[in-house]
Formats: structure tokens, C-alpha cells, sequence
């Protein structure tokens, strides 16, 4: 098992093999891959994402990021591994969907930061839009304090948790009974109408009282969309970015996002000031 420390800060990013223990279809183009890990389950947080290689294949050279979708627990309750859902859109991802249960991958993690307590107790609500879905599973336990990450304390950060999410079709929509039961209330929205309402899942939102609070990810106009739903509601909003990333450590400058400043704007990188930031500090246009 290789073992690398990557990380000067505190909570060491940890670059290991880790054993592929369960790898099943979700939704049209979407898998749940589930990796044997303690060490990086104990430590990685709601809103943190790993880089998953493929070992042994010089293409893709590079790792690809994707957002923990929750941690597993062996028979004594102690985190074992991570899940991590992923949608099938290139060249990595079309390779990682052949990967059988027994193989391994390299997985480095944890990176980036975790989503940040909501504002108030009551309400929270949280937006997804596309494969946007995946940060929010472990975050709705987190907030509800059935489960804990990072060795945090279990409490309970809101009373309601809301997820609304949008997809293209039925066919996409991944982990809804996963987010249910975890006690979320789910509402759903697709292009098509074939499941929920039909139109923009920000539509949907702005159709419900709003939260104290509200959390988004998914495609970049969705998340604009949403920053200005936040604006019109005046609830704070974190939005969780997808920029596409050749290092995740903060070496390469490829995944940078301007944000403003007291003078101006500046480049932030997302993967590792972000990926989470509050919307209305990010330059949409
Ligand atoms: C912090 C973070 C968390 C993420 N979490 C998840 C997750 O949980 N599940 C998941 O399925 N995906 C997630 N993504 C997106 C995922 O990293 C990309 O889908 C993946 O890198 C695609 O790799 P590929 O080799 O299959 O595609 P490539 O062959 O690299 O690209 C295929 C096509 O997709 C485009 N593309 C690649 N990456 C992105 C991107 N990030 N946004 C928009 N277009 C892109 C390319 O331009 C190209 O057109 C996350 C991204 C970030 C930054
Ligand atoms: S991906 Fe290299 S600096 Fe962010």
C-alpha cells in the first residue's frame, strides 16, 4: 500500500490504494463506487471530495475529483471506507465503471474544506442540480446529527432539511431513497417533467417558503441561478463548485475562480480554498 503524505497543514491528505469493495449501478450512466479506507473515512468531512487514479495506466495521466457521498462503518461502527458517486461523462469516468469489486485505485483525500454550519437551526435547504447531488448525503446527516465525520461531535445543527434536485429525466435521478431516508425532505424537478416538477429546480425552490439558509451544487448556471434566489430571499448560500482540476493539491493554478475583493476581484483555487464558497462573493458574469 503506498502511503503518501501530501498535505504541510494539519490534517494530513493521505495518497493510498484502496480496495474497491462494492461498485453498483445507480441510475442511467450512474455508479456508486464504494472504496475500503479507514484511515481517509475517519478523517474526511461533509463537502470534502478525494482525486481517485487509476493504477498502473499512464491515461488519464491525471486524477479526477469527486465529492464524498457518505462514509461506511465496519461491524463495531467505526468508519471503514468512503462512497463516492460518480456519472460517466469522459474518459476516466468511462473507464471506472468497468472496475471490478477486489481491484484497487489510488485515492487522495481528504482536500478541500468541509461545508460550513448553516445560519440559524430550522431550515436548511439544499440545491442540487445534474450529478450535484453527491455532497449532500453525508452533509443531510451531518446536520441532522445521525452520523459524524472527522471525529466532529454528533449534534444536531437544524431542525428540517430540505434538498430540492433537478435532473434532465427520471433515469438520472440518483440516491433519491438515499437522501429520504436519511430524513431529508425531497423535492424533484426535470427538464422533461417525467419525475417532479417540470422546469428549473431553482423554480421549484423559489416555490416553497424560504430557508434560513441554503447550500447548491450542480452546473455553473444553476448555481448562478441560485445566487440570485439567495439574493431575492436574502438567506445566506454556499455553493460547492465542479471546476474541472489537473493537481487538487493547489500546485497547477488549472481550477481557479474569481472572486471579489475590497479592491477588485482575485483568483481563488478551488481546490483548496474551496470547493464550498459563499455565492455571493463569487464573479457569476
Ligand atoms: C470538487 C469536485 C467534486 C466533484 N464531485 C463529483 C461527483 O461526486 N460525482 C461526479 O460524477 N462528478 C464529480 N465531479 C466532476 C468530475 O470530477 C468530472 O465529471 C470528472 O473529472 C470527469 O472525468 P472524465 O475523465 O470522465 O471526463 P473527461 O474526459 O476529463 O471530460 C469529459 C467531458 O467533461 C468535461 N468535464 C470534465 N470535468 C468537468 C467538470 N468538473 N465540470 C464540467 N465539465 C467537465 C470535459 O470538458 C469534457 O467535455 C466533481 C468535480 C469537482 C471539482
Ligand atoms: S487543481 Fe491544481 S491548483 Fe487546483
Amino acid at each position: 500500500m503506498s502511503n503518501l503524505d501530501l498535505s504541510s497543514g494539519k490534517s494530513a491528505t493521505l495518497q493510498r490504494t484502496a480496495q474497491v469493495v462494492e461498485h453498483v449501478r445507480m441510475a442511467r450512466d450512474t455508479y456508486r463506487i464504494r472504496l475500503e479506507q479507514p484511515d481517509l473515512a475517519r478523517v474526511i468531512r461533509p463537502g470534502q471530495f478525494v482525486m481517485l487514479r487509476l493504477p498502473g495506466r499512464l491515461d488519464p495521466l491525471l486524477g479526477r475529483p469527486f465529492a464524498l457521498y457518505d462514509t461506511f462503518l465496519d461491524a463495531q461502527g467505526e468508519p471503514a471506507g468512503i462512497d463516492v458517486v460518480y456519472l460517466v461523462v469522459g474518459k476516466m469516468t468511462g473507464i471506472l465503471k468497468d472496475v471490478a469489486v477486489s481491484q484497487s485505485l489510488v485515492v487522495w483525500g481528504p482536500l478541500g474544506h468541509p461545508f460550513p454550519d448553516p445560519a440559524g437551526d430550522q431550515d436548511v435547504a439544499l440545491v442540487a442540480g445534474g450529478i450535484g447531488q453527491t455532497p449532500f448525503l453525508a452533509h443531510i446527516r451531518e446536520l441532522l446529527g445521525t452520523r459524524g465525520y472527522g471525529g466532529q461531535p454528533v449534534r444536531r445543527r437544524t431542525r428540517r432539511v430540505r434538498l430540492y434536485y433537478g435532473v434532465r429525466d427520471a433515469e438520472l435521478a440518483a440516491g433519491v431513497k438515499d437522501f429520504e431516508s436519511a430524513g431529508a425532505e425531497v423535492h424533484l424537478a426535470s427538464n422533461d417533467g417525467s419525475i417532479g416538477h417540470r422546469g428549473f429546480v431553482t423554480e421549484l425552490l423559489e416555490s416553497h417558503p424560504a430557508p434560513q439558509h441554503l447550500f447548491g451544487c450542480g452546473p455553473e448556471p444553476m448555481l448562478h441561478a441560485l445566487a440570485k434566489v439567495a439574493e431575492r430571499m436574502r438567506v445566506p448560500c454556499h455553493v460547492s463548485l465542479e471546476t474541472p482540476m489537473a493537481c487538487g493539491v493547489g500546485i497547477c493554478f488549472s481550477c481557479v475562480t474569481r472572486v471579489k475583493t475590497d479592491d477588485g476581484w482575485d483568483y481563488r483555487r478551488v481546490c483548496v480554498d474551496g470547493p464550498i464558497f459563499e455565492s455571493r462573493k463569487l464573479c457569476w458574469e
